[in-house]
């Protein structure tokens, strides 16, 4: 922890979001002193609390890392001591300037003890797209106040914009009172642990990168499922559907990353710079690459698992996608013809994230004939598997011991669990500390965002406008068997089945 001041502000502090993921990652940035020394976390939100009453919700979200450290306890009340609340509408100017004079109260004594002067860093939690206005005045009303202290930086949730045309119009609502080097726009896979090191498994180790292109990669999936449905966030998702929700941001940015050049260095700016090249680098979708699902109820063991219109927050007639598959294409001398699959679902038979990339058959293989007329059966295939239970494991081909010539595939195996011993921290951690310390490797540029609408809008609004009917697949089954005919146009077969 440095001698610096930090303020931040958690706009949307009564949300789920603030409660499970922001508060929780906070406080496990401060048990591991990563926090600068003097902060202050301030909630904000409409709902009436007191301080104390921000206090107990926070406390029970907080947990310790290494639970039986003696000081645990000690912790949480030092950092509850911190957390303030401030009740108020996002679209009053007046009420914003209420929590700032809060914030200044609390400012002083910092700056003298430390000699520092005050910083402020700024949580924007709410849904920024569908308050654009409001989104404009807490930006007024934040830009206005930081003005005479210190620097501020807004870190924004998605949904940034359901399109180009919405996206345009959120980023020129920031804009107005921000530079872009204020801006940290959130997507959280960036700060899963194995989503990072996708870049050190392919640019440090010298038997991946030769290999990263269409000479030897046959397919590169990307796949996303929950086995939960959107229980209670109904209302927001039917505005967004699963294409928006998961395949646009997280399933794309890994994308980038997987698929681009090498960066001129590790700073953000050539980081960036090279997932945008790519980004752009790829074919508009076809709406024939695309299938879309949405699950419905089904009673297994005697448990009945409703549908997703039977939530009551969305419309009985709803065609919003739960789950999608689709076929995206990059344009370049790297990847020319080399399908790169994504498939996202809630309410399906398991919770995984993982990227699957299919190697090459070995030509003239001696050993074809082992494996009879399914050569797929003796591709290799690098998994990693973001979530759960992280690991990379790479299946190659293998005599089986003894006296015969019979051929196996064994895996190569990295189980985190078994590697390393420290519990992997939390992506919010990560990016909220990155943030801080204004580390903007892991935040999305306005010009990545660009790139990412573009690539999906059409196809979106096509299935839209044309009231695309979703296949209807039962609650935890293993989604449409769409999703199979797709990859089978392209030769490929889901590695994650069977
Ligand atoms: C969010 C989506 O961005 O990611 C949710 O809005 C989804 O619908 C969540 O459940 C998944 O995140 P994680 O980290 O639990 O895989």
């Amino acid at each position: 922890a440095d001698e610096s001041t930090v303020t931040i502000t958690v706009v949307g502090a009564s949300g789920d979001l603030a409660k499970k993921k922001i508060f929780p990652a906070l406080f496990a940035l401060y048990y591991e002193d990563c926090l600068p020394e003097h902060f202050t976390i301030f909630g904000y939100a409409r709902s009436k609390m007191t301080d104390a009453e921000l206090r107990n919700i926070v406390s029970r979200t907080l947990t310790c890392r290494i639970d039986k450290r003696e000081n645990c306890s000690e912790k949480m009340e030092q950092f509850l001591s911190r957390c303030f609340y401030h009740s108020g509408q996002y679209d009053s100017q007046q009420n914003f300037v209420e929590l700032d004079k809060k914030l200044k109260e609390h400012e002083p004594n910092f700056v003298a003890s430390s000699g520092w002067k005050g910083c402020k860093s700024t949580f924007l939690l709410i849904d920024p797209t569908k308050h654009i206005r409001r989104c404009r005045k807490i930006c007024a009303s934040l830009s206005a106040s930081a003005a005479a202290s210190g620097w501020t930086r807004v870190i924004v949730e998605k949904p940034f914009g359901r399109d180009s045309d919405s996206s345009a119009a959120l980023t020129r609502a920031l804009k107005q009172y921000l530079e872009e080097d204020q801006i940290f726009r959130i997507d959280h896979y960036l700060g899963k642990e194995l989503v990072e090191n996708l870049s050190v498994l392919r640019f440090s180790n010298l038997i991946f990168e030769p290999l990263w292109s269409r000479q030897y990669i046959r397919n590169v999936q990307l796949i996303f499922s929950e086995d939960f449905g959107t229980e209670g966030r109904g209302g927001y998702f039917d505005h967004y559907g699963i294409i928006r929700d998961i395949m646009q941001n997280h399933l794309l940015q890994i994308l980038a990353l997987f698929a681009m050049e090498t960066p001129v260095s590790l700073d953000a700016e050539d980081i960036r710079n090279e997932k945008v090249k790519v980004l752009r680098s790829m074919k508009t979708i076809r709406i024939d690459d695309v299938v879309i699902g949405q699950y419905k109820s089904h009673t297994k063991g005697g448990v009945s698992y409703p549908g997703y219109t039977d939530d009551k927050t969305v419309p009985k007639d709803s065609l919003t996608p739960t789950f999608a598959a689709a076929a995206l294409f990059i344009d370049n001398a790297r990847w020319d013809g080399v399908p790169f699959l994504m498939k996202a679902g809630k309410a399906l038979h398991n919770r995984r994230a993982e990227i699957r990339v299919q190697f090459r058959h070995v030509p003239g293989n001696l050993y074809n004939r082992n494996f009879g007329t399914d050569l797929d059966r003796a591709t290799n295939e690098l998994v990693i598997r973001v979530q759960p239970d992280e690991a990379i494991y790479l299946k190659i081909n293998n005599k089986v011991p003894g006296l015969g010539m019979r051929l196996d595939r064994s895996n190569l195996n990295l189980l985190y669990k078994a590697r390393y011993s420290k519990e992997i921290p939390d992506a919010y951690e990560r990016l909220l500390l990155d943030a801080i310390e204004g580390e903007r490797r892991l935040f999305i540029r306005s010009d990545e965002l660009d790139a990412a609408w573009s690539l999906f809008t059409p196809v979106l609004k096509e299935l839209e406008e044309k009231k695309i009917i979703p296949e209807y697949y039962p609650y935890g089954s293993r989604g449409p068997v769409g999703a199979h005919y797709l990859a089978a146009r392209y030769n490929v077969k889901w590695g994650d089945i069977g």
